[in-house]
């Protein structure tokens, strides 16, 4: 089988990727996660280039394993927080970035309050762009590192009944999720309060269903995937109090029954424990959010290799 061959200098979102994409990095993306077992070495197929992780939002597990992917393929990895930049003084994001650009950054990965904002910074840059969560867009790493746990759990991302609960409206997760597993023929079911539920839901997944109960979204489910309130992002009151919610809403083992026998249990993280997802449950051998982290790291380590790689506009380092 011939490789398919990657041709995207930016990763911005999982609509712009074909299934073949997908498969290319996560494939890619695979044989990493094995080696990083084996053998946690640097490799050397980014000596030389510079990366920038430029967060305008809370990161712990996105930018750190970024970070990490980066200097396992022996790059310079710079971390920029906003709080301490000149952005605090007022720089607009596409002068941060030319001033970036102009010390010769590869790629710039980056997490931003507005949606759009690291495909409007693309359009500005010869760099390649990573987007690491833009506003409620897309955070297509995310759901990349999902769709890697999920295959090694199943051997498959087609077939597959996928519940995700929670907040989808906030959530960039939910979206490319969403997108990614419908593209790659699984179901997914989308729960929530009516209050945390996007107009659209249908049209999210290829195949999406919208439900308002918990146990029906759950029953029968191979993977359930719970999602954090995004408060940052609620403006309005969307729930009578949090013991509500996690009384209606929140995962324990009892509910769980209703899924699969050989269910998973996702969490992006960060877990907000006794809301979404019991404490008990998080720590469960069904749960598999530090697998989740783990497969960051190589599906970050690919994504950077593949972007920078298809990268005409940078000089060789
Ligand atoms: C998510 C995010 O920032 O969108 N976190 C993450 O990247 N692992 C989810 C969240 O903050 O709830």
């Amino acid at each position: 089988m011939v490789d398919h061959a990657w041709s995207h200098r930016h990763l911005l979102s999982i609509a712009d990727l074909s299934v073949a994409d997908i498969n290319t990095l996560l494939g890619k993306a695979d044989t990493l996660f094995d080696e990083a077992r084996k053998r946690p070495k640097k490799s050397e197929a980014l000596r030389g280039r510079t990366i920038i992780n430029v967060f305008f939002e809370a990161s712990t597990r996105t930018r750190s394993s970024f970070e990490v992917a980066g200097k396992r393929l022996g790059a310079d990895v710079i971390n920029i927080s906003v709080a301490t930049s000149s952005v605090s003084k007022g720089e607009s994001l596409l002068d941060t970035v030319k001033n970036l650009e102009v010390m010769r950054a590869d790629a710039l990965v980056i997490r931003h309050q507005a949606s759009g904002a690291p495909n409007y910074v693309a359009k500005h840059t010869r760099a390649s762009i990573l987007n690491a969560g833009d506003g409620m867009h897309e955070h297509p790493t995310q759901a990349l590192l999902d769709a890697l746990t999920i295959r090694r759990h199943f051997g498959t991302l087609s077939g597959l009944t996928v519940a995700i609960c929670g907040d989808i409206v906030h959530s960039r997760v939910a979206r490319s999720n969403a997108i990614l597993l419908g593209k790659t023929g699984s179901k997914v079911r989308l729960c929530g309060p009516k209050t945390m539920m996007p107009r659209d839901a249908e049209t999210l997944g290829e195949s999406a269903t919208v439900h308002a109960n918990l146990d029906e979204a759950i029953d029968g489910a191979d993977v359930v995937m719970m999602l954090r309130i995004q408060n940052e992002r609620v403006y309005g009151p969307v729930m009578a109090s949090t013991r509500e919610y996690s009384r209606t809403f929140g995962l324990n083992a009892r509910r769980l029954a209703g899924a699969k026998q050989n269910v998973i249990v996702m969490h992006p993280g960060p877990i907000n424990r006794g809301v979404e997802l019991d404490t008990h449950l998080a720590d469960d051998v069904r749960s598999v959010v530090l697998e989740q982290v783990e497969a960051g790291v190589a599906v970050r380590m690919a994504a950077l290799d593949l972007c920078i790689g298809a990268n005409t506009e940078i000089a060789p380092s």
